[in-house]
């Protein structure tokens, strides 16, 4: 199938989205990992329409940032005061019109509450319309519980005659179950010609783009094409809608993953991200959430209850009940479990990170290992070096962060601090409770004087009873 192109793509996203009852307009709240308007806008992309108008309002400097983010090319026109769908086609042919080129295909007009809406869906539709040579043809979908949507009413010949918003609709048109999606291709000049006279005489008192199919029928054919996935056609307006949606793309994401040979015991409880990559033989274990662009390579397990945030994860290492972002892992590491990897560290192959170990900025080479409680910040130990439990490399002075080098093979007794800008050769030995301040040449033994003393005969002076 050839990629059919179009003269323009028009995206609405000017509506208020008051059922998500939020700060956040409805077409800036996210799918995994991603908004719905740079979901839309990306499947868009996909048709490579000539000109692409984003029509914003509601929160409009949020929602046109955004959309000049997900593409620098597109027009972003600002709806006016007057309400509705139809309105919003107006005021972005108002600013585009001089744009629409019919040698270039049709326009594609598309409200932005659709997440799974595919490249190929819209693909197939604008190929429809144009083998069926319509002067306009919709979207539709059939719902067992059409509540809320726009139905289709088509003529004795299968053809559209118009669409009735639920709040305008008889009871007769409320049975019917074939729906309006809101996604739309026109021929330019028909477009052009059934917008000019859009009024208000409705239930909303707004302008609804529905009437401009219905005045397309003076200009030609008015066509509906079926979508075959009716998942993938469906709308959001609140936030359980959002919930669901979301778990049926997850579900899809970790199917996928799971047929390219991943095991992923809970795909109820495991959410994956678009742009994840994961090699066979990975192992996904309950509670896990894998976001950005992570990578996870051959063999490694991720699990329980880890959160991978632009990770790298390489082969057969093991990451456990842990939260690491922007961190590389080496070959058969060991991380967890209650281990929190902030921004910045790269840990070899065979090293480990333990029970409640927090490292930001590290840089652990091969073999080495801090397994309990430590905080390891904007340092660097060498090869096969052992970090005693509860050791912290004091890096803050309180208006700069300061480096902390630790040579290879060093044995750090447990409880030390290493009071940063500080660096300790290979092969030193240190005492349990040093506060290392100064340098250590290699090969050294460093302990920190820590008198003991003993107060004989000590009573201890009990709290009375309540009573
Ligand atoms: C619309 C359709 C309905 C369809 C349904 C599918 C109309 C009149 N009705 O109803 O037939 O079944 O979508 O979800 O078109 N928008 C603007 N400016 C506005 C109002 C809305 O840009 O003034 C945008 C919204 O941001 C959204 C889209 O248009 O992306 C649809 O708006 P929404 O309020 O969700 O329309 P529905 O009432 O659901
Ligand atoms: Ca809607």
């Amino acid at each position: 199938m050839n990629t059919p192109h179009l003269t323009a793509a028009i995206i609405l996203a000017a509506g208020e989205s008051t059922r998500m009852k939020s700060r956040t307009p409805k077409v800036l709240h996210t799918l995994g990992g991603k908004t719905l308007l740079q979901r839309v806008m990306s499947s868009v992309g996909g048709l490579n329409p000539a000109t692409t108008a984003v029509v914003v309002r509601f929160e409009h400097e949020r929602v046109a940032a955004a959309a000049s983010e997900y593409n620098p090319q597109a027009t972003i026109v600002e709806q006016d005061e007057i309400p509705g769908t139809g309105r919003a086609v107006q005021c972005a042919l108002a600013d585009i019109k001089d744009e629409l080129d019919p040698t270039q295909g049709p326009v594609l007009v598309i409200a932005s509450d659709m997440p799974l809406l595919d490249t190929a869906t819209l693909e197939s539709l604008t190929q429809a319309h144009k083998e069926q040579g319509n002067a306009a043809t919709v979207l539709t979908t059939t719902l067992d519980d059409p509540f809320g949507y726009g139905r289709i009413i088509r003529d004795e010949g299968g053809h559209v005659q118009r669409i009735v918003e639920q709040k305008d609709a008889n009871t007769a048109e409320r049975s019917v179950k074939e729906v309006n999606t809101s996604v739309y291709v026109f021929e330019p000049s028909v477009l052009l010609k059934a917008t000019e006279n859009l009024d208000a005489d409705n239930a909303q008192k707004e302008f609804y783009l529905t009437d401009a199919l219905e005045t397309a029928r003076q200009f030609g054919a008015v066509g509906a094409y079926v979508a075959p996935d009716a998942e993938l056609a469906e709308g959001i307006n609140d936030r359980v809608q959002l919930a669901r949606l979301a778990s049926i793309h997850n579900r899809r994401i970790c199917e996928a993953w799971m047929r390219e040979g991943v095991t992923i015991l809970d795909p109820a409880t495991t959410w994956i991200d678009d742009d994840v990559t994961l090699a066979r033989d990975v192992e996904v274990l309950p509670g896990s959430f894998l976001q950005g662009a992570t990578v996870v390579e051959e063999g490694a397990v991720v699990g329980p209850y880890t959160t991978l945030i632009d990770a790298h994860i390489d082969a057969d290492a093991h990451v456990e009940r842990s939260r690491v972002q922007e961190t590389h892992i080496g070959a058969r590491a060991t991380i967890g479990p209650w281990t929190y990897l902030r921004p910045g560290n790269d840990l070899a192959e065979d090293t480990k990170a333990g029970a409640y170990v927090e490292m930001k900025k590290a840089h652990i080479d091969q073999g080495s290992k801090v397994p309990h409680l430590s905080y390891v910040g904007d340092a660097h130990i060498g090869e096969h070096t052992n970090v005693g439990g509860g050791t912290i490399t004091a890096n803050y002075d309180g208006k700069y962060k300061h480096h902390t080098e630790i040579g290879s093979d060093v044995h750090v007794g447990a409880g030390n601090l290493f009071v940063a800008p500080v660096t300790v050769g290979s092969g030193v030995t240190t005492g349990a409770g040093s506060v290392v301040r100064h340098d250590v040449e290699d090969n050294a033994m460093v302990y920190s004087e820590n008198t003991q003393h003993a107060v004989q005969n000590w009573e201890v002076h009990q709290v009375p009873d309540a009573e």
